[in-house]
């Protein structure tokens, strides 16, 4: 690989400091993290839903979740050519225990757990050559965390993934914080985070918000290994959601990014469209059944089956769908191959 510098991490070793955010439901799938991991990166498949274009979907999600996930990892280390691919799974997802064996026992190589902190992530992953790395947003998060796998396992995370307001989907900051967290307050959090990580020699990937460069040198500079990167990466052709939802990003202005209430019960950062506008006066969109996505969901209350929305987006009926993103959505402009992406990036 010339003389650029490769980035080890236990068993892997990543030629650029990237990982590629997971997304669902199904915005990043085989296609894209298959391509991230090919270009040198880490590519990242949300769990989300992942079955939600098999016909057995409707009747037992979960079940066609499982074996559909099993499926997507195999074709994108195909993809990869057998190069490292990481699986994204929601702490909140509904027998998140049965998607993690899932991942691992078809060859996962990285597990990444937000939306809650992964408290028994390696007592599920005992016996697999995996990499565990669990999302935060805060010090104290960490500490937690930290101190319960020393505790009950004696282990540490493999990486650790810091993500700042400026990120898409949900978001583990309330909305005061997410008014209140500028890029300077963020900084110092994220230097405290690496005061700890520096002792314990785990690496560190910072998210939200990171697109060009620069952003990557700035975290550099104040000692993180690398960076998450999500929303850069919709608008690619290896991405795997419609053709629509890319060009709703293409679209986006500044002034239409809004901060919905998601019914998993954490702010989230989206497109504002037809939809949100319907929901903000009051109309409920729900499903027949509930496809059992989250933890945190009850369908009785919830304003809109958030399964069903995410499932309009992605395929393409963006006005009838929520449209997940991150804060740099209106940089968007054209449409980018993942490798010349990724080739910014390389150290
Ligand atoms: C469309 C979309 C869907 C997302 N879905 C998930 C998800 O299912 N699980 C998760 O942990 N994070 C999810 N995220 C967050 C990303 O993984 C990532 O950490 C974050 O968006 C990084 O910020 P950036 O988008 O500014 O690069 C999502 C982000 C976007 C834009």
């Amino acid at each position: 690989m010339g003389d650029c510098e490769k980035m080890k991490f236990g068993q892997m070793e990543l030629e650029i400091p990237v990982l590629q955010g997971g997304m669902g439901v199904g915005v990043s799938l085989s296609g894209l993290a298959g391509a991230v991991s090919l270009a040198g990166g880490l590519g990242v498949i949300s769990a989300a839903q992942i079955g939600f274009r098999n016909p057995n979907f409707a009747k037992s999600p979960i079940d066609t979740n499982l074996s559909v996930l099993k499926e997507e990892i195999l074709k994108a280390k195909k993809i990869s050519q057998g190069k490292p691919v990481g699986v994204n799974i929601m702490v909140v997802t509904r027998r998140y225990e049965d998607y993690v064996k899932a991942a691992v026992e078809a060859g996962a190589d990285v597990i990444v757990s937000g939306a809650g902190l992964p408290m028994d992530l390696p007592r599920l992953t005992v016996g697999y050559p995996v990499l565990l790395a669990p999302i935060v947003s805060g010090k104290r998060a960490l500490q937690v965390l930290l101190a319960y796998w020393k505790k009950h396992y004696n282990r540490k995370p493999d990486l650790v993934i810091v993500e700042g307001p400026k990120a898409g989907g949900h978001l583990g900051f309330s909305r005061e914080e997410l008014e209140t967290v500028d890029g300077a307050e963020f900084d110092r959090r994220v230097s405290e985070i690496l005061e700890i990580t520096k002792k314990e020699a785990i690496p560190v990937f910072v998210g939200g918000g990171v697109y060009e460069r620069k952003d990557l040198d700035h975290y550099r500079k104040l000692g993180a290994d690398g960076v998450q990167i999500a929303t850069r990466f919709v608008t690619t052709f290896e991405c795997d959601a419609h053709e629509n939802y890319k060009m709703a990003y293409i679209e986006a202005k500044e002034e239409d990014v809004v901060i919905v209430k998601s019914p998993v019960g954490m702010p989230g950062r989206a497109i504002r469209n037809a939809f949100l506008e319907r929901v903000e006066k009051g109309e409920r969109f729900l499903e027949d059944g509930c496809k059992q996505c989250i933890t945190t969901c009850n369908p009785k209350e919830t304003p809109y089956c958030i399964t069903k929305a995410l499932i309009n987006a992605v395929n393409g009926k963006v006005e009838e769908g929520l449209l997940f993103c991150g804060s740099n959505v209106y940089r968007a402009n054209r449409m980018e191959s993942v490798s010349q992406i990724m080739e910014e990036f390389r150290i």
